[in-house]
């Protein structure tokens, strides 16, 4: 192969960066991209070559790479603080954003703990769960439930409330088993049987084990609308409904992680709004930074925050990490949130949706087409190949010919999905489908 400005940096970053979520073997057949800079929804290699963001880079990046708005406000930022410990200080940003965040929820969720990453918010979210039980007199509260098919992140606790085998069952001796209930998924729908029976249906299995085991339950664990990682598995939102009336008469409590799906992913700012219910704890992160740094961070209730509120040390919530509340981070969250008031996010997300959809139906009625399915900004469909082999390499095959397409995809399985930015135009939004299309076409005829 001819040497090009990227292939420097391929070798070196083969020889010394162990790339996430990979087999690194698979880079002997599928070439790493090295990217150069990235601006909106496009990002460029060495040698210009560019590439349709069609998955928001791992779902993170929201108003497009270098947007002008979140580049000037950390700018600013870094110019006043960069960082600063969060125990016994605080600054502007970290404040301002627990309250615009309190307030997006009509203050049902008024106090906000920090960290970095989602899987640590998932992890602070299950502490404080079993925490609060314990402070409130009840430790035999200790058990958590999770959803068949959900993700919730690789950190041990995380991985212990998820139930995607790929990435747990290795680590299986390492993690204390959750129970799990059916996924309410619209795609296990028997003959006749409409998303929302199916909702109800995953909700009668919830019911059955609290009433059973409740005592011992401190949490439930959901994905609100969307469980992503396993393949954009959809639900009814009479799900949420049912989970919080259950969660309220056994006191369990309610963990939502918004962690993909918040941030007006799922055509509402938070996910939840769409089934009127507020969860005890909320997870959020990967859009909140508007995908620009690590920032992750839980909203709870009065309620549980006063269980911890004491003259004991011990019955304090003692987490930490040492970027906890960072304050760049935190600006780049508050010049999101500005963004979305500025611009109508909300508003102009339902419309590019519309326009996905006009674009995309296409494949609708495609006799390889399954499961077309959308909610806000994310829109999916399931591949039908002849057999297992074909189905084993569908999501490599189509993410070489995507790259081929200017385009980034990752189909999960054969589930193919896009999650875009969300400031693609129409002539944009038409490009991101014709790409789609047509690697899709090629994929299934190679
Ligand atoms: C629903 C959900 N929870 C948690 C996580 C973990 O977040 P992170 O990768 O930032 O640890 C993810 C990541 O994809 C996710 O989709």
């Amino acid at each position: 192969m001819k040497p090009t400005a990227s292939s420097d940096w391929i070798a070196r970053s083969l020889r010394s960066v162990w790339h996430p979520c990979t087999q690194m073997q698979h880079h002997e057949q599928v070439p790493l991209i090295a990217v150069s800079h990235a601006k909106g929804a496009w990002l460029y290699d060495h040698e210009g070559r560019r590439y349709l963001d069609g998955i928001s880079s791992w779902w993170v990046n929201l108003f497009g790479h270098a947007n002008p708005r979140i580049n000037a406000a950390l700018k600013d930022q870094l110019d006043k603080l960069e960082h600063a410990m969060l125990a016994g200080f605080t600054h502007e940003p970290v404040v301002e954003l627990s309250e615009q965040l309190a307030a997006l929820t009509g203050h049902a969720l008024g106090h906000a703990f920090y960290a970095s990453d989602g899987a640590s918010a998932v992890e602070i979210a299950l502490k404080m769960s079993f925490h609060y039980w314990r402070n409130a007199g009840y430790p035999d509260k200790q058990e958590f439930v999770c959803l068949q098919g959900s993700y919730h992140g690789e950190t041990v606790g995380a991985l212990g409330v998820t139930d995607v085998a790929l990435f747990k069952d290795a680590y299986g001796p390492l993690l204390r088993a959750a129970r799990t209930v059916a996924s309410p998924d619209a795609r296990n729908a028997v003959e006749g049987e409409s998303a929302r029976e199916v909702a109800l249906r995953a909700a009668r299995d919830v019911e059955a084990l609290f009433a059973e085991k409740a005592g011992s339950i401190a949490a439930i664990i959901v994905e609100p609308l969307v469980q992503c990682a396993t393949g954009m598995a959809m639900h009814d939102p009479v799900y949420l409904q049912r989970l919080r009336e259950l969660c309220d008469r056994y006191h369990v409590h309610l963990i939502a992680d918004e962690i993909a799906v918040g941030c007006g992913r799922t055509g509402t700012f938070f996910a939840c709004e769409q089934a009127a219910i507020w969860p005890d704890f909320m997870c959020l992160s990967k859009g909140i930074s508007g995908g620009y740094l690590p920032l992750s961070l839980v909203l709870t209730t009065d309620q549980v925050y006063d269980a911890f509120y004491s003259e004991d040390v011990t019955r304090g919530f003692l987490h930490s990490h040492s970027y906890t509340g960072n304050a760049l981070a935190c600006r780049a969250a508050l010049a999101t949130l500005q963004i979305f008031r500025d611009d109508a996010v909300i508003e102009r997300n339902r419309q590019s949706a519309t326009r996905l959809m006009l674009e995309m139906a296409g494949l609708i009625d495609h006799a390889r087409v399954k499961n077309f399915r959308q909610r806000g900004m994310i829109l999916a469909f399931d591949a039908v190949e002849p057999d297992n082999a074909r189905a084993a390499t569908f999501s490599r095959r189509f993410f070489t010919a995507a790259v081929e397409n200017e385009l980034l995809l990752r189909p999960i399985g054969r589930t193919v999905y896009l999650m875009p930015p969300y400031v693609l135009d129409d002539e944009e939004l038409a490009g991101l489908a014709a790409r789609t299309r047509r690697v899709f076409e090629s994929v299934i005829a190679d």
